[in-house]
């Protein structure tokens, strides 16, 4: 691996990350760089704005950028893509490889990545070619032709999910029957905030709310049920109902923090989740 590659690695993923994915980069890697890298913050309403022209690296059909963002928990991978004939065909992707945390790239065509050739669609973030399983998130973007400016919203969410406001989600227990029952779990991504949550009235009738992405490498966690906790597909770190690290991620990264919580109350009529911001 090239001294520039290994830097790169440093740069976008954090010095024991990138040792991490340095290690995990055969000699005999092709030469598939990772997307160069750019700095943006987010409006206050979650959205970021990418004057296209700006970015020489993003211009051009087949061209790429990863982009980080303060407080998102992976970089974004903007993908400028040839569509079907159409010109401004622009999709967001993350950019940190679910095999084990390389920085990805594009071939103008799909996403590669460099460690060990894992190939994802450039559009859902499907899984193409292994060894990676889990698939790429996905993030709303639009694009703008007059002014040239692509649109990210990383609070997009579900349209049959209830939405954040002000920081809370309201779940009628006339539309989510399934709350008043011990052992029952919703899941979904709140429009205004736009990463899963997963909302539980465990065993004992408590209520525990956590938010669903991986502290490890931003992966989304999933309810396993033969373990009957949430364990994230990418490294198969485990985590409680109320969020607290069970099994560590399987890479030997070291130690990672808890879930993020919320805060769970109840009314006659529904549970409130609050702190989702
Ligand atoms: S880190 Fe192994 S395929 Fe990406
Ligand atoms: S992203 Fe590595 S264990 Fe979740």
């Amino acid at each position: 691996m090239s001294t520039s590659r290994r830097g790169f690695l440093k740069g976008i993923l954090g010095t024991s990350a990138a040792a991490g994915a340095a290690t995990a980069l055969p000699a005999c890697a092709p030469d598939i760089n990772p997307a160069p890298v750019t700095d943006v913050t987010a409006s206050a309403a979650g959205t970021v704005d990418l004057l296209v022209t700006r970015y020489p690296d993003l211009e051009p059909v087949g061209g790429a950028l990863t982009v980080r963002v303060p407080g998102e928990a992976t970089p974004l991978l903007v993908l400028h893509n040839k569509g079907d004939g159409a010109p401004d065909d622009f999709s967001v992707v993350s950019s940190i490889c679910t095999h084990v945390g390389c920085p990805l790239g594009f071939d103008g065509k799909d996403v590669v990545c460099p460690c060990h050739l894992s190939r994802f669609s450039s559009t859902s973030g499907a899984v193409l070619t292994k060894p990676a399983t889990t698939p790429l998130r996905t993030f709303t973007a639009e694009y703008n032709p007059g002014t040239k400016v692509l649109r990210i919203d990383l609070r997009a969410g579900q349209a049959d999910f209830p939405a954040a406001v002000n920081g809370q989600v309201v779940f009628p227990f006339v539309e989510f029957p399934e709350l008043r029952n011990n052992g029952a779990r919703v899941t979904g991504t709140p429009s205004g905030y736009g990463r899963p949550i997963f909302v539980f009235r465990n065993g004992d009738g408590t209520l525990s709310a956590v938010d669903g992405v991986c502290t490890h490498q931003g992966c989304y966690v999933e309810f396993n049920e033969p373990e009957t906790r949430l364990v994230c597909p990418c490294h198969l770190a485990a985590f409680s109902r109320q969020g607290a690290v069970e099994r560590q991620p399987n890479t030997g990264d070291g130690p990672i923090p808890s879930l993020k919580t919320f805060t769970v109350t109840e009314t006659a009529d529904a549970v409130v989740v609050t702190g989702v911001a």
